[in-house]
């Protein structure tokens, strides 16, 4: 697998379906995130904070060991604000983004303490009568609709419902300057799945230009500045592997001299950390051929890894990376198209890929699928038992 670090062996997961009881199951290696952390710090703007966005995997474990490793949580949600203060970090590191946060939300994170992102002028007028009523002076990112990477450093906006435009950002820091909140910074999340260096260092320096531009033409002096992440989880063979030697050589120059001024630079990350750190364990329940296709079916299904199915993946997509555990013939192999147990023509987990002789109850594994996986699954459909976890 391109993307792996510490990769899983099988005696590991031999060892881990009797821990758990069974499977399907995903097991977290903490050695592997503690290497996908140094990496990904190496391929970032030196001395930015990193981030970690528990949106990609909201594990309590893992949660917990990378507010060991990471300087921040960005969360998405009350439950996500609620495990990343259990796991330990501070409420000043936590950002709480997402594009239209409730009533109770608001309240929720202002009394909690947590940065919050503004994302429209009804966001901005929102969160400043909470502030109010709670009589607390709560932390304000300005989020801006940014650009996709590639598009020239002054396009202003990308067809997406993310932050606000320039246009309104007068309008904003009014709003917030009349309120108890204070405007720390910005937040520019350019997007996700990049693998270049020269498309991902050029992202962040158009970021850093921008929040110069801003804080010079409106008096503003930002300590908080967010960059994008966007580094890559490639888990499909058709996928390009990151340029982490680019990344590394191009991070040391990427807005120039100064870099963020005074300002702390954030480098927000969520499948470059959980997606190699995480494998998910599966169960053959039965082979059979149809016409020339060999099929193994599987205990796991798009109820539980969804970003694997023909939902999210399509046909011809790339496969992603699935051996079998102590094969008894591991060089004899044969074109195999691995399938969950649903009632679903969707259900396809990998479509022709090579695999030796496989028999009933004899285990998969599948790597490089720590992120997005239970929490970005439609875990209900069927009403099937929801998927083990382990961090080990
Ligand atoms: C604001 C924000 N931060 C972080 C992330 C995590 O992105 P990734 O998993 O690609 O690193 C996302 C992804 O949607 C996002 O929207």
């Amino acid at each position: 697998m391109r993307n792996e670090v510490s990769p899983l062996t099988d005696r590991e997961a031999a060892l881990l379906v009797h821990r758990a009881g069974g499977t399907p199951l995903y097991v977290y290696s903490r050695q592997a995130m503690r290497e996908a952390v140094r990496r990904v710090r190496a391929a970032s703007v030196p001395d930015a904070d990193i981030y970690y966005s528990l949106k990609a995997n909201p594990h309590v474990g893992v949660a917990g060991f990378l507010s060991t490793l990471v300087d921040g949580f960005d969360v998405c949600s009350l439950a996500e604000m609620e495990t990343a203060l259990n796991a330990g970090m501070p409420p000043e590191r936590v950002l709480f983004t997402g594009p239209a946060k409730t009533h109770q939300e608001a309240v929720a994170a202002l009394a909690a303490g947590v940065a919050v992102t503004i994302e429209s002028p009804g966001q901005s007028r929102l969160f400043a009568k909470v502030a109010t009523e709670l009589g607390v002076a709560g932390r304000a990112v300005v989020r801006l609709n940014t650009p996709y990477p590639g598009k020239s450093a002054d396009a202003p906006t990308s067809p997406n419902q993310f932050g606000l435009s320039t246009e309104v950002f007068a309008e904003v820091v009014r709003i917030l300057a009349a309120s108890p909140l204070s405007l720390i910074g910005l937040h520019m999340f350019w997007g996700s799945q990049y693998s270049d260096a020269g498309v991902i260092a050029a992202a962040r320096r158009a970021a850093l230009e921008r929040a110069q531009a801003l804080s010079t033409r409106f008096g503003l002096a930002f300590e908080f500045l967010a960059i994008g992440g966007g580094i890559a989880m490639p888990w499909c063979d058709a996928d390009p592997p990151v340029d982490w030697e680019g990344l590394k050589a191009a991070g040391l120059t990427p807005g120039g001299p100064g870099i963020g001024g005074s300002a702390t630079v954030v480098c927000e990350y969520g499948r470059a950390i959980a997606g190699p750190a995480g494998s998910l364990l599966t169960t053959v329940l039965d082979t059979k051929t149809i016409g020339d296709r060999r099929y193994v079916l599987v205990d796991a299904g798009m109820n539980h890894v969804l970003i694997a199915s023909r939902l999210v993946a399509g046909a011809g997509r790339g496969e992603p990376s699935v051996r079998v555990v102590n094969p008894g013939s591991p060089d004899v192999t044969s074109r195999t198209t691995v399938t969950g147990p649903l009632c679903s023509q969707l259900d396809v987990l990998a479509e022709d890929v090579l695999l030796p002789a496989v028999a009933v109850g004899d285990t998969l594994v599948f790597s490089g699928m720590g992120a997005y996986g239970p929490t970005f699954s439609p875990g209900g459909f069927l009403s099937r038992d929801q998927v083990r976890e382990v961090v080990f």
